[in-house]
């Protein structure tokens, strides 16, 4: 396994100098606190081994990895509005410590401070650069508005639940290993191949966040533990018990997912016992390892050394078991 201690510390100094000594501080003292929140730091470090991996020291892609760990802050603090979210990474969520009006306006400013960090590229990794991440915040924009849509939907199909995850989540853990890869002047097929891998993988770690909203530990999960269920989310979850339901179970999910004003807590019990007894909780874990495989098969079409490529398929293995 790559040690990411290595590369984690030497990201963590860049993006605890992120808006240090921005005024006011009413704007920036939200950013520095979701940024220092903690977090797993998935997609810089994702950044940083792909430009160590196709060749080039991973200082080089730094300043690409602050990016997306920035713009991806920006968008947790505002996906924690739309989703009326309390907790995030065990704490406060920015908008119920502050207020709303500070979630958004903050949130703007962290959106701009992460297209800066492209700024000290040269012009033509700059324009590469700059070009996938338009796309790739557009698209994630995109995932977040069906992700809304659906909430009030009762007929969503698995494909537009992938397509919707694949747009608000995997796309940018593509995105990260494709910057390290561009920073590094990959070739366009290898660049190419890296998105695929870290998109496929993303859809897995997306179905895995899902799992986990229902099924994680609330001691140690750092969110609260079924969000989605309270939100009327359509999930994978969902979807595939709709699926496989018998026609009692059909009527109960139908009946919760209609209610906005049952106790919490017995919604959540009831929902997460339809999805055990109708198998979508086993059949999300066997969708997470399909996708994962997907990824894998990706790095056969890249020219990479053996080791490496292991060293990313256990980074995989690792995202499939995560707890948090
Ligand atoms: C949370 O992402 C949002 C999703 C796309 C599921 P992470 O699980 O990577 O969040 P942190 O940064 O580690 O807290
Ligand atoms: C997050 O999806 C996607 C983005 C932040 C763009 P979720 O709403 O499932 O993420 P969590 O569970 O709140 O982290
Ligand atoms: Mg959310
Ligand atoms: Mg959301
Ligand atoms: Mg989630």
């Amino acid at each position: 396994m790559i040690s990411l201690d290595h590369y984690r510390n030497a990201f963590m100094q860049h993006l605890e100098a992120v808006a240090k000594d921005r005024q006011p501080d009413n704007l920036y003292d939200p950013v520095r606190y979701i940024l220092t929140l903690g977090g797993k730091r998935l997609r810089p470090l994702l950044t940083l081994v792909s430009c160590d991996f196709f060749g080039r020291p991973f200082e080089e892609a730094m300043n690409a990895a602050v990016a997306i760990e920035v713009f991806h802050n920006f968008s947790l603090v505002h996906d924690d509005i739309m989703d009326q979210a309390p907790l995030r990474r065990g704490k406060a969520t920015v908008h119920t410590k502050w207020d709303l009006n500070t979630g958004i306006l903050s949130g703007d400013a962290m959106l701009i401070l992460a297209y800066r960090y492209f700024e000290n590229y040269p012009p033509e990794v700059f324009r590469e650069l700059a070009k996938l991440f338009s796309q790739t915040a557009l698209e994630v924009c995109e995932g977040q508005q069906y992700d809304i849509d659906f909430e009030t939907r009762t007929d969503v199909r698995l494909e537009e639940y992938i397509k919707m995850i694949e747009f608000k989540t995997a796309v940018l853990l593509g995105a990260a290993m494709k910057m390290g890869a561009q920073v590094a002047k990959a070739s366009d097929s290898c660049c190419e191949s890296i998105y695929q891998f870290g998109k496929n993988l993303g859809i897995a770690f997306q179905l895995q966040d899902d799992y986990l909203d229902a099924f994680g530990d609330p001691e140690t999960f750092g969110k609260q533990v079924g969000g989605d269920i309270l939100s009327n989310k359509k999930t994978f979850l969902y979807i595939q018990a709709m699926a496989s339901a018998n026609p009692q179970e059909h009527k109960e999910l139908t009946h919760y997912f209609s209610l906005t004003d049952m106790e919490d807590h017995k919604k959540v019990a009831a929902v997460k016992d339809l999805f055990e007894a109708t198998g979508a909780a086993s059949a999300i874990k066997e969708e997470i390892a399909r996708y994962t495989e997907l990824a894998n098969s990706e790095l056969e079409r890249i020219k990479l050394a053996d080791d490496k490529k292991e060293a990313l398929r256990q980074f995989g293995a690792m995202l499939m078991k995560r707890s948090v």
